[in-house]
C-alpha cells in the first residue's frame, strides 16, 4: 500500500517574514499524518523550514540541485550543501526548468544521480505541453523524459524516488487534467518502471499529479487507483488550503 505523499512547491514566492508565517501556521494545521507531506521551497528559506517543522512530521524539499558536486559554477547549489541543511526531497526536471533555463532529461538523469548518491529522495516531474497533447504525443514524451532520465539506475538507487507527472497545460492556469487524463499517465508512468526497473518499484513509487491543484479537486484525483498524491503550486501558500487539500479524506 503507498502512503499518499501530497507536497507543495513555492515556486519564487516567500520572503523570509512570509515563510515564517507560513510555517507557524501550516505547523498548528497539520495533522493527518495518514498523508506524508512536504513544503519544496527556495533555497534560503531550507534551514529555517528543517528547524520550525521539527517535531511535526512536515518534511521539506529543494526545487533543484546543481548535476556536478561542487566547483566554479557560480550561483549554482550543490547537493553537499542541501545535505548539510538535512533536506529531505529534491524536485528535479520541473517544467519551469525544462523550458526557462533549458535543462534536458540528460540533466535530470544527472541531477538524480546526485541526490540519490547522497541520501536525498528526488521527486521527477514529467509532463507534456498544450501542443504535445494536442498531437496525441503525451504518451510518447512522457515515456521518453521517463527513460531517458532513468536510465542507469538500480532499484536501491531509486527506492525513494517520487514522480510527478505535471501537463504543462495544468500548470497556473486553473485548468486541471481530468481525473481520468491524470490517471492514464500515471498508470503508463508505472508500466514504464515495472519495464525499466520491475515489479518492486513500479508498485512502491508515489506518484504525484500537478497542475492547479485546489481543495476543490484532490478528491477526485486522489480516488484514481494510480495516484498517490500531489504536487501543489499555488495553493500550496496559503497553510489553510494547502491542509485543506492534505486533508482530502476527511
Ligand atoms: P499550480 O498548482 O500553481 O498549477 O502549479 C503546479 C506546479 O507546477 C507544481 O510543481
Amino acid at each position: 500500500m503507498r502512503k499518499p505523499f501530497i507536497a507543495g512547491n513555492w515556486k519564487m514566492f516567500k520572503n523570509k517574514g512570509d515563510a515564517k508565517r507560513f510555517a507557524e501556521e501550516f505547523s498548528k494545521l497539520y495533522q493527518n499524518k495518514a498523508v506524508d507531506t512536504a513544503i519544496c521551497a527556495p533555497f534560503v528559506h531550507l534551514e529555517y523550514l528543517k528547524e520550525a517543522f521539527k517535531g511535526t512530521g512536515i518534511k521539506v524539499g529543494a526545487q533543484n540541485v546543481h548535476h556536478m558536486p561542487e566547483g566554479a559554477y557560480t550561483g549554482e547549489i550543490s547537493v553537499g550543501m542541501l545535505k548539510s541543511c538535512n533536506v529531505d526531497y529534491c524536485i528535479i526536471g520541473h517544467s519551469e526548468r525544462r523550458q526557462y533555463f533549458g535543462e534536458t532529461n540528460e540533466d535530470v538523469r544527472q541531477k538524480i544521480r546526485q541526490l540519490v548518491d547522497n541520501g536525498i529522495k528526488p521527486i521527477m516531474c514529467v509532463g507534456e505541453n498544450l501542443e504535445e497533447r494536442e498531437k496525441d504525443m503525451q504518451f510518447q514524451v512522457v515515456g521518453r523524459q521517463m527513460s531517458e532520465s532513468l536510465v542507469g539506475f538500480t532499484i536501491s538507487d531509486l527506492k525513494d524516488l517520487t514522480i510527478a507527472y505535471e501537463p504543462i497545460w495544468a500548470i497556473g492556469t486553473g485548468k486541471t487534467a481530468t481525473a481520468e487524463q491524470a490517471n492514464e499517465m500515471c498508470a503508463l508512468i508505472r508500466g514504464i518502471l515495472d519495464g525499466m526497473l520491475g515489479e518492486y518499484i513500479a508498485e512502491n513509487t508515489r506518484i504525484q499529479y500537478g497542475g492547479s491543484v485546489k481543495p476543490g479537486n484532490i478528491k477526485e484525483l486522489m480516488a484514481q487507483p494510480e495516484i498517490d498524491g500531489a504536487l501543489v503550486g499555488g495553493a500550496s501558500l496559503i497553510p489553510e488550503d494547502f491542509n485543506n487539500i492534505i486533508e482530502f479524506d476527511k
